[in-house]
Parts: structure tokens; sequence; C-alpha cells
């Protein structure tokens, strides 16, 4: 893990390495979101100093239903709670409740080419499914990314691979403003599992699983124990009846294969190597019966944490405030640099 500049409030020799990341409010989880990102964030809580952050601010990229988007909120905040995270150890807050995202949003902006955006691939996508609102927030949607990793200077950040290209264009804008201004930004690195970090859809395993496709497509973390068996029955494999990790050819059978040895530790070779001579109906018994127990623990936490809203509040209270102290120091910094008359 490369680290090229430190922050300068306050000394890295006083604390530890900090961790940035989040996750949109815009449906339940799922199976994919929790692989590969959301699992490491709690593996990492004591290693690092962590914020999560529910980026609401990102979720109006496409339309939302208002009271739909502030349930949504609660039910992520609340699943953050559940898959075990401490509000002591981590600051867990919505990104809309620290007004200096937006603002560091439109300094990056002024700083990020036209061109850069275009090149995109997660706007190319989204632009096509959304073909009827294709509005510039879609358009910048990374450089408001850069700014919520860039405004806690932030060392790593833990997130699935569809998230490298606008990692990457973080550090060039970073980069960029720290060779115009001299030390205004902590360069990030990315940190990915080596296995789970593309988890597939269950129709379309050529496709990552996302939240936003048809129910069939992905394991939702609340979902029950009926529905994840009847998704891994009707999920897509192929006809040569053959057990092997062979991503290219065999993309429904090894997504199923990786999803399984992401919940159980197995390594793939011992995993294959356990399944010779067993049918597609086995492998699928096997991961549903590891994504069951994987899920029943979130979700009787789920259960506590949602029905108690007082409780919900202090927590992302505590936490706006808490994010908001550092990312005013960044935000002051950076607007000094730019030229801005101190308030
Ligand atoms: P989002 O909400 O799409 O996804 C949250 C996290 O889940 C990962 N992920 C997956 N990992 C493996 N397999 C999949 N099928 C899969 N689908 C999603 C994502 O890579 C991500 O880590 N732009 C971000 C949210 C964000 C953010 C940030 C992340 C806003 N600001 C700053 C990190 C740092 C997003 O839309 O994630």
């Amino acid at each position: 893990m490369e680290q090229r500049n430190e922050p300068m409030n306050p000394p890295a020799a006083e604390r530890k390495k900090r961790i940035l990341s989040g996750i949109q409010p815009s449906g339940t989880p799922t199976l994919g979101n929790y692989i590969g990102a959301m699992r490491n964030w709690k593996l990492l809580e004591d290693q690092y100093d962590c914020l999560y952050m529910i980026a609401d601010l990102h979720a109006i990229t496409v339309r939302q239903e208002p009271a739909k988007l502030r349930a949504q909120s609660l039910q992520m905040l609340s699943l953050l709670l559940a898959i075990g995270l401490d509000p002591e150890k981590n600051v867990l807050f919505f990104q809309s409740h620290v007004h200096q995202h937006a603002e560091m949003g439109w300094l990056l902006n002024c700083f990020t080419y036209m061109g850069e955006m275009s090149r995109m691939t997660q706007f190319k996508d989204k632009s096509a499914k959304h073909a009827d609102n294709i509005n510039c927030g879609l358009f910048t949607y990374p450089v408001l990314m850069a700014g919520d990793i860039l405004l806690y200077q932030a060392n790593l950040v833990p997130v699935g691979a569809d998230q490298t290209q606008h990692l990457e264009i973080c550090r060039d804008i970073a980069t960029r403003l720290n060779a115009l201004y001299s030390g205004v930004f902590t360069i990030p690195e990315g940190y990915s599992p080596k296995i789970g970090a593309r988890v597939m859809s269950l129709q379309d395993p050529k496709r990552k699983m996302s939240k936003s496709d048809p129910e069939d497509c992905f394991i939702g973390i609340l979902d029950t124990p009926d529905t994840v068996r009847r998704k891994y029955r009707r999920a897509v494999t192929d006809s040569d009846a053959q057990i092997r990790f062979d991503p290219e050819n065999k993309p429904g059978v090894s997504n199923l294969l990786s999803i399984l040895c992401a919940l159980t530790g197995e390594t793939m070779e011992s995993l294959v190597a356990s399944l010779e001579g067993k049918g597609y109906g086995d492998l699928k018994n096997a991961v549903t019966e590891a994504t069951v127990e994987t899920l029943k623990p979130i979700q009787e936490r789920f259960g506590q944490f949602i029905g108690d809203k007082a409780y919900l509040e202090s927590v992302y209270r505590e936490g706006a405030q808490r994010a908001s102290r550092i990312a005013e120091r960044t935000l002051s910094k950076a607007m000094k640099k730019i030229g801005f008359v101190a308030k």
C-alpha cells in the first residue's frame, strides 16, 4: 500500500491511518455490497481511524421518491450497525449532513476536465439506463466522490472493483491540486478483497450484481431464507454440468463459487476439490446455506436497530459533528490555498 503524502493536521505520527468509504442509500444493499465493501469496513475498524458515509447526495443523481429515500437512508444506517460497525470506533454519518461535501465538490469541479468525466464507464452505463435524466450531477458524480475522500485526508478507501476508476480520478484530481498548491490532500489508495471484489448478477453473470436491477438478479441483505433459496435455484449456470472456476467460459458457476469462497473463507482450490463429482444443485445448496448463515445475525440485529429511531438519531447526529470537524479543516485549508479571503 503506497502512500505519497501525509496530512498536515493532525500529524500522522499521532494517529492511525484513516479510512473513508461510502454506500448509496438507493435500495437495500446486496450481497455484492456486503462482500465487496461493507464486510471489509468491519474488518478494518480496529486498525484504522474509520469514517463510513451514507452517500445520500450521490443517490439523487437518479430520481428518488422522497419518502423512500428517507426510509432507505435510515435502513442503511441500521444495516451498518447490524453488520457490527461500532459507532464509537467508526464515524457513521449522512453525507448531506456535512455541508463541506457539496462545497468541496464545487471546488474540485473547477479542477476537473470534461474529457476526464466523459471517460467514466459508470456514467456511460447509468446514462444508458436513465436516458430521460442525464443530469449534470450524474456527469460530475466522481468529482463529488473525490471530495468525499479528500475532505478526510483518507489513506485507504475500501471499495468493490466497480469503483476503481472513480478512485483513480480522485487520485488524479488530488495530485493536480497538490502540484498547483502543494500539500493540500493525502493521496488515497484503494482496497478491494481478493475474492468478491466484483460479485456478478445471478441472471446475467457477465454484469455486476446491482441493487437497482430486477429482484431475481441479486441477493438482498434482508432477503428471507426462502427468497435466497429461490433466487439461487433460478441463478443462471450453463449446460456442461462441471463445477470449475472459469469466469470467462462459465461465468454463472464461477460467480457462485466466488460467493461461496468469500463467505466460507475457503480457498478456491479446496472448494472446487470438495465439490468434485457433485452437481450444480449441490453447489446451489451450499451457497444458499452459507448465505443464509451469514445474513441471519445481520437481519436479527437490523430488526433491533431499525425500530430505535432515537438511537439512530443520536448516532447520525454525533457522526455528522465528528465528520464535520475534520472536513472543515481540509475545506478551509484548500480554500486558503486556492486564494479565498479567510472568514
Ligand atoms: P455503491 O452504493 O454502488 O456500492 C457500495 C459499495 O459496494 C461495492 N459494490 C460491490 N462490490 C462487489 N460486487 C458488487 N456487485 C458490488 N456492487 C457494489 C461498491 O464498489 C462500493 O464499494 N460511489 C459509491 C459510493 C461513494 C463512495 C464515496 C465510496 C460515494 N462516495 C467515497 C467510497 C468513497 C457507490 O456508488 O457505491
